[in-house]
Parts: C-alpha cells; sequence; structure tokens
C-alpha cells in the first residue's frame, strides 16, 4: 500500500480547529516545567529592579518568601536563587561564599521555613562573591584555578545544602567540580541533596543582564572563555554532559538556551537523562525589547519560546517568565 497523498491527504484537516490542533499536538506546556531564577539583595522591605531586565527585581529576604508562595500557588516547582552580595564582602578569595549566614544561606532558610513545598535551587560558583566577577579563584596573571577552586565550591554546596537547599547547581565550569561536590554532601549525609550540573555552558554575550543583576558586571577583568565553552562546539557539549554524568550529576544542564536547542536536542537523544534548559538573561531582554517595541506580541513569543524547549527534548526550562507563562497556561 502507498502512503496517500494529496487531495486524499490534507494535512491542513489536522489544523483545522482549535479543538483538533489541541488534541494533536505533540508537545505540551505546563507550570511544572519552570523553574523560576529570583535575585536576592540585602536590607528590608526591598525590592531592587533591574535596568537590562524589565520586569525583573532583586529582593530582600523577607520579601523573597512571598515571591516564593506566588510560584508555588501557580504550580511551579522550584525557585533558584541568585545573591547580590554587598560590595565590601567581596574578596579575592570569595570567603563570603563559605558564610554559613550569607545571604543565599538566609535566603534559603526563609523560603524553606514559609514555603516548604516548593523546591530551592542553589548555584554552586564564586562570581557572586570574587572581588574580580570570575567564577573561581585566580592567580597573578588572572587565569581561573581549577583545582583550588573544585575544593571551595564543594565547602559552597555543602554550606547551601546544610542551609536546606534541594537543588546545588554548578555553573562554574571547571573540572571535577560535581564528583568533589557529590561526595562532600554523602559524607556529611545529604544523599537527597540532588546535583543540576549546568554541564554545557557557553561564553555566551548573553549573560549581560544576570551579571547587572548580581552585581558582577562591572568588575569581569577579562571573560569567561577559559572555562566556559565556545559558542561553536557541540561534540565537546556531549563530552561534557557524559562527565557530569558519571561524576554523579543527577540532571544536566544546557545554557543559553534558544541559541542551543541543537544541544539540548542532541543531550537529550544522547543520555535520556534529565535536561534541563536555562533561558538566560539577555534572551529575556530580547523577548521585553520585541514585545516593547511592536515586534511581536509579548505572551505569543514567551509560549512560543518556552514551547520551542519542550520539542527539543528538554524536562524544564529556567526562566525568568516562567510566573507570566505560569499565569497564561492557569488562565
Ligand atoms: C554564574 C552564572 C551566570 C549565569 C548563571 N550563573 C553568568 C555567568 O556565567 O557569567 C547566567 C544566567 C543568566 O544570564 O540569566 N556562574
Amino acid at each position: 500500500m502507498t502512503a496517500a497523498s494529496f487531495p486524499y491527504l490534507r494535512m491542513r484537516r489536522g489544523r483545522s480547529a482549535p479543538w483538533m490542533r489541541e488534541m494533536l499536538a505533540e508537545h505540551r506546556l505546563h507550570p511544572s516545567d519552570f523553574i523560576w531564577p529570583l535575585f536576592v539583595c540585602e536590607g528590608r522591605d526591598c525590592e531592587e529592579p533591574i535596568g537590562s531586565l524589565p520586569g525583573v527585581s532583586r529582593w530582600s529576604v523577607d520579601r523573597l518568601a512571598g515571591k516564593a508562595k506566588e510560584a508555588a500557588a501557580l504550580g511551579i516547582p522550584c525557585v533558584a536563587l541568585f545573591p547580590n552580595t554587598p560590595e565590601g564582602l567581596r574578596t579575592g578569595d570569595a570567603g563570603e561564599a563559605l558564610n554559613p549566614d550569607n545571604l543565599i544561606c538566609r535566603a534559603i532558610r526563609a523560603i524553606k521555613d514559609a514555603v516548604p513545598e516548593i523546591g530551592v535551587l542553589t548555584d554552586v560558583a564564586l562570581d557572586p562573591y570574587t572581588s574580580h566577577g570570575h567564577d573561581g579563584l585566580t592567580d597573578e596573571q588572572g587565569n581561573v584555578i581549577n583545582d583550588d577552586t573544585v575544593a571551595i565550591l564543594a565547602h559552597q554546596a555543602l554550606v547551601q545544602a546544610e542551609a536546606g537547599a534541594d537543588i546545588v547547581a554548578p555553573s562554574d565550569m571547571m573540572d571535577g567540580r560535581v564528583a568533589a561536590i557529590r561526595e562532600v554532601l554523602e559524607a556529611a549525609g545529604h544523599q537527597n541533596v540532588a546535583i543540576m550540573a549546568y554541564a554545557a555552558k557557553y561564553a555566551s554575550a548573553f549573560y549581560g543582564p544576570f551579571r547587572e543583576a548580581v552585581g558582577s558586571q562591572g568588575r569581569l577583568k577579562g571573560d569567561k572563555r577559559g572555562y566556559q565553552m565556545n559558542p561553536a562546539n557541540i561534540d565537546e557539549a556531549l563530552r561534557e554532559v557524559e562527565l557530569d554524568l558519571a561524576e554523579g550529576a543527577d540532571f544536566v544542564m544546557v545554557k543559553p538556551g534558544l541559541p542551543y536547542l541543537d544541544v539540548v536536542a542532541r543531550v537529550r537523544d544522547a543520555f535520556g537523562v534529565p535536561t534541563f534548559v536555562y533561558q538566560v538573561s539577555g534572551e529575556y531582554a530580547m523577548i521585553e525589547a520585541a514585545a516593547a517595541a511592536g515586534a511581536g506580541d509579548r505572551d505569543a513569543l514567551i509560549l512560543e519560546t518556552l514551547i520551542a524547549f519542550k520539542r527539543a527534548g528538554a524536562t524544564g526550562v529556567l526562566t525568568y517568565h516562567a510566573l507570566d507563562a505560569a499565569r497564561l497556561l492557569n488562565g
């Protein structure tokens, strides 16, 4: 039997009514697909809008639980926390990252106390704590020193786990950090604290607004190409994922999102493990700018980019649009 062809086969039949299109949808978005990144600042009753991320603010710890509550009420399963460390606490050795009472640890405890039903993911990297804005310790030439940094990252992850983090997410791209973190967590009895490895993280121009949000922008000397990946590479991404999984990563992440959908698809196909994608700050800013310029409908742009991640095979998406998208989907 040969396959039907026109006019007996008409693909438009499947698009002829809303119910038909809904019935035939191959992928769907749900609020549980989202992880919502939140920025935290010192102070009381503070909201600090971030200029390059219209609609996104830093919140003081006392306001943070309210944001997490909103997310939970919309069906968002997890928030990701990023601190804006006060100027005076940023040093060459990133010592504040290991302070059990630092901003991020207080933020974790506040959310866990007030909204125990939502997951808390924390970033493991030193850039919010270093005076030079790099993700690790640097030598005299400004190169990031791998192994010394890994030891600190493992300690940083432990401090976050002790404060109540459910998922620690190393975003630093040092070699060997996943194994070091897993070992420290196991030894301290944190068997259920998961590791989401930023496995394929690219040296991207789309991180600009994030660096403003965490206050590392002006201070960054040089760039991060000595540890983050070259945007030209994809075989290398598969190797990175393979290594992180071998070291004990529970879930992996690709970052940024939209310009790297091919990487998401390859990773998901090759490994079949929970694969997350970070729709990063510059992507958010791009959508907001397009909508503000009248170049597209904001809601439609948000949902179309998010379904693209699902189509590529992503398990979930870290997105600053999480709340908006969940509202649209619940509405
Ligand atoms: C830092 C980190 C970055 C992001 C998440 N964790 C920035 C960077 O690597 O410079 C970017 C997220 C975003 O742009 O939204 N380790």
